[in-house]
């Protein structure tokens, strides 16, 4: 690779008069390293604080006076766009890339790019399917298993309906409840929404779906589906399951904006951890959350980094699959949100 990076850097110098004229490309400096992330969408608040950590945590790992430039590059929701992105950072000149994509069955422009031009991959929170993964082994995956998270959110609504009573409102026995659900074909979003109604089910609890919506991980969206649910079923929703804290706070702002008083609320379920979420379990506006541990996950992401980086380390990773890291969700309560948001910083 690093042949590769000076002949790269030569060619790049030559030409550097005529690209700088431009201003669109960026000159590679030979004693830098460059890290390329492409990530699907710059308004998802979870992948944010997650690369803000992956930044940090690369920097301590690297120590003072390490040159590794971080290119950030946003898909804003099209795949077209960041195949182009793609190609531009290998361009650049960067070493190692990190792809989250925005359609994660359409990986194989990026995949064959990456394997002309020697540059390793590591896709990380939307999983291409195995069969993709498998076509080079410069390509890795960090992620967490979505199943849990379903399992996670459906444990901890159970175990609040079993001793809360005034969760069943109108005392029938039944909990009604409307899911907010991720972006549709997400591999998040179906398994969380199957998983907790199942976990919540298998549990003994009896359910009743309202209705659900799609509001594709979206605070202000979710808002406007959830006032249209309100609209819909006034007081009848006693449950609102969330497939991330963003669209279960959204919901919370539908609820306070139509000015509902605390007891005619329902209990709301989030996923991720975020800042804002966190801050919500310890203020018991959301019932609870599953951690999503993007320190984890960034964590991995750097270490792979620079062992790709360096040549280094990469013996000490574990791996499922060869060349996957799933990281552990965990349960929040308001009982121990306090060890997650010192976590989270
Ligand atoms: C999920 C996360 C969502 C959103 C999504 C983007 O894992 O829970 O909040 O960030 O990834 O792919
Ligand atoms: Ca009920």
């Amino acid at each position: 690779m690093r042949n590769r990076r000076n002949i790269a850097a030569g060619l790049l110098i030559a030409v550097c008069g005529l690209l700088c004229a431009c201003g669109e490309q960026k000159t590679e400096d030979p004693g830098k390293n460059y890290i390329g992330v492409a990530y699907y969408n710059q308004s998802d608040t979870f992948l944010n604080e997650l690369l803000d950590s992956f930044r940090e945590q690369l920097k301590e790992l690297q120590g003072e006076g390490a040159e590794t430039v971080v290119m950030v590059r946003d898909a804003a929701g099209s795949q077209r766009t960041q195949d182009d992105q793609v190609k531009e950072l290998i361009s650049a000149g960067c070493d190692v890339l990190c792809v989250n994509l925005v359609d994660r069955a359409d990986p194989s422009e990026i995949i064959d790019m990456a394997r002309e031009n020697d540059v390793p991959i590591i896709f990380f929170n939307r999983e291409p399917v195995a069969e993709d993964l498998m076509q080079w082994d410069g390509l890795y995956y960090v992620g967490a298993e979505a199943e849990e998270s379903g399992a996670m959110q459906g444990e901890l609504a159970a175990d609040l309906i079993r001793t809360d009573s005034q969760v069943d409102r109108n005392k029938d026995g039944k909990i009604q409840y409307v899911i907010l659900e991720g972006e549709v074909g997400h591999q998040d979003a179906i398994i969380r929404t199957e998983t907790v109604v199942e976990t919540l089910t298998s549990q003994g609890i009896e359910l009743e779906k309202l209705s659900y919506q799609v509001a594709n991980w979206n605070r202000a969206q979710a808002e406007n589906r959830m006032e249209q649910l309100i609209g819909q079923y006034h007081n009848q929703i006693e449950l609102v399951l969330a497939n991330n804290d963003d669209m279960a706070l959204g919901a919370i702002d539908a609820y306070k904006s139509l000015n509902y008083t605390e007891s005619a609320l329902p209990v709301f379920f989030g996923i991720d951890g975020t800042d804002a979420g966190l801050q919500a379990v310890k203020d018991s506006e959301l019932a609870g959350t599953v951690y999503n541990d993007k320190e984890g996950q960034a964590g991995a992401m750097a270490r792979i980094s620079v062992a790709l980086l360096t040549g280094e380390g990469m013996d000490e990773i574990e791996f499922q699959n060869e060349r996957c890291v799933y990281l552990p969700y965990d349960k929040v309560t308001k009982g121990n949100v306090s060890e997650f948001l010192f976590r989270s910083r």
